[in-house]
Order: structure tokens, then C-alpha cells, then sequence
């Protein structure tokens, strides 16, 4: 099977997490993408969504699916999204399409969180792919010293604004031990907006496609 192929299994096998007359909460990405295009094929048993960026809000409102804001919703039984990267405790590093401080919002909204990947995803240690942060575009050299001290190579992602406004340094050659210790650390740095380490608030399940079929595993 091919790495999409994988990602659309992982997405499917999500439909089961669908809580039926409620609002999905839906991340962003290509796995998120096979996400709303099932979701779409049960949207009459749903009430609508809250969405994480502007391209899947575009996505679910071309198939149907009324997108509603976050701000006038009680709840949110289920926010489905993928991940750059997952540990074995479900911290997962988040961002690599840019739509990380909205994927926070929502999945601290959420009651559950449940993460969609292919098997790639799953490491043991994060920090092989960059560590996505937002950043003021005001605070950006300042930010990047910052995480230079933590030991970490900052890149500022060219070309690239997100859906807020702002600016992403995309942080090379961490190792990240203590996803919940760094998560806050680097959201202390004045300027920061949100770091792409999603570890005080992990996934609660993982839907894990390989080529043998799709494993769903529950947080410890
Ligand atoms: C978007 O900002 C990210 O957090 C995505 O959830 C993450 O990059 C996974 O993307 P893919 O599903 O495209 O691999």
C-alpha cells in the first residue's frame, strides 16, 4: 500500500469515532483531507463541524458540511486529526502544514482527541521532523535566538503566512525527551504564539495504518 492509501485507512477507520448528531471537531492535512471526504458520506448524521484552518473549512463546506465557529459551541465530543509525529505516549508533534495554533484551540476544546497516521508517524523519540513554532512576525529573530539556546536550529519558513497572520520557524535537531516540560518551555518565550508539541493535551486514541490493517490504541 502507499503512504496515501495508508493515510485514507487511518481516515475511514475514524467514521467509527464519529459521534452521531454532534459537531466533529476536524485538524488539517492530507490524512485530514480522506477525513472530511468520508465524512462526507455520512454528513446528514452529523450537525456540522468546527474546522482548524481555512483549507478544511473550504474542503467540508464544497462537500455540504455547514462549519460553524468555535466560539458558539458547547461542545465537542471528537476532534480528528493527523500528526508529523506520535511517541508512545501520544504526544505528537503537530504543524507541518502551518495550521498548528488553530489545532490546538480546537483539540483543547475537544473531549477526545483522535490522531489518524500511517505507521511512518509512529517514533520513539520527537524531533526528527522540525519543530513547527508561530511566532509574531515582530518577535521572529528574537524567538529564533531562544530556541537556539534550547539547542535547536531554526528556520524560518519561507514564503509562508498562516491562516492568523504569522510567521513559522520550523526548529531542526531537537530531541525531545520531555514533550510536556518543552511544550511549555518554548511557550514562555515572549512572542511565541504556540509550539507544534501537542503533549499536555495528547491523542486520547490512534488509529495506526500499516500495511496489515489499521490498529486502534488507547492512551495509557
Ligand atoms: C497541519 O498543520 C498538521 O498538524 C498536520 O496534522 C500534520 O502535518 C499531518 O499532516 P499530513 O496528514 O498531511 O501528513
Amino acid at each position: 500500500m502507499t503512504q496515501d492509501e495508508l493515510k485514507k485507512a487511518a481516515a475511514h477507520a475514524a467514521l467509527a469515532d464519529v459521534v452521531e448528531g454532534s459537531i466533529v471537531g476536524v485538524g488539517t492535512g492530507s490524512t485530514v483531507n480522506h477525513f472530511i471526504d468520508a465524512l462526507a458520506t455520512i454528513r446528514d448524521r452529523i450537525i456540522g463541524a468546527v474546522s482548524s484552518s481555512e483549507a478544511s473549512t473550504k474542503r467540508l463546506r464544497a462537500h455540504g458540511i455547514e462549519v460553524f465557529d468555535l466560539n458558539g459551541i458547547e461542545s465537542v465530543p471528537v476532534y480528528v486529526d493527523g500528526a508529523d509525529e506520535i511517541d508512545g505516549g501520544f504526544a505528537m508533534i503537530k504543524g507541518g502544514g502551518g495550521a498548528l495554533t488553530r489545532e490546538k484551540i480546537v483539540a483543547a476544546v475537544a473531549e477526545r482527541f483522535v490522531c489518524i497516521c500511517d505507521a511512518s508517524k509512529r517514533v520513539e523519540v520527537l524531533g526528527r521532523f522540525p519543530l513547527p513554532v508561530e511566532v509574531i512576525p515582530m518577535a521572529s529573530s528574537h524567538v529564533a535566538r531562544e530556541l537556539r539556546r534550547l539547542g535547536g536550529e531554526p528556520k524560518l519558513r519561507e514564503g509562508f503566512v498562516t491562516d492568523n497572520g504569522n510567521l513559522i520557524l520550523d526548529v531542526h535537531g531537537l530531541s525531545i525527551t520531555d514533550p510536556v516540560a518543552t511544550e511549555m518551555h518554548i511557550n514562555q518565550i515572549v512572542g511565541v504564539v504556540t509550539n507544534g508539541l501537542f503533549a499536555a493535551r495528547g491523542a486520547d486514541v490512534l488509529l495506526l495504518a500499516a500495511s496489515g490493517g489499521v490498529q486502534r490504541l488507547s492512551a495509557r
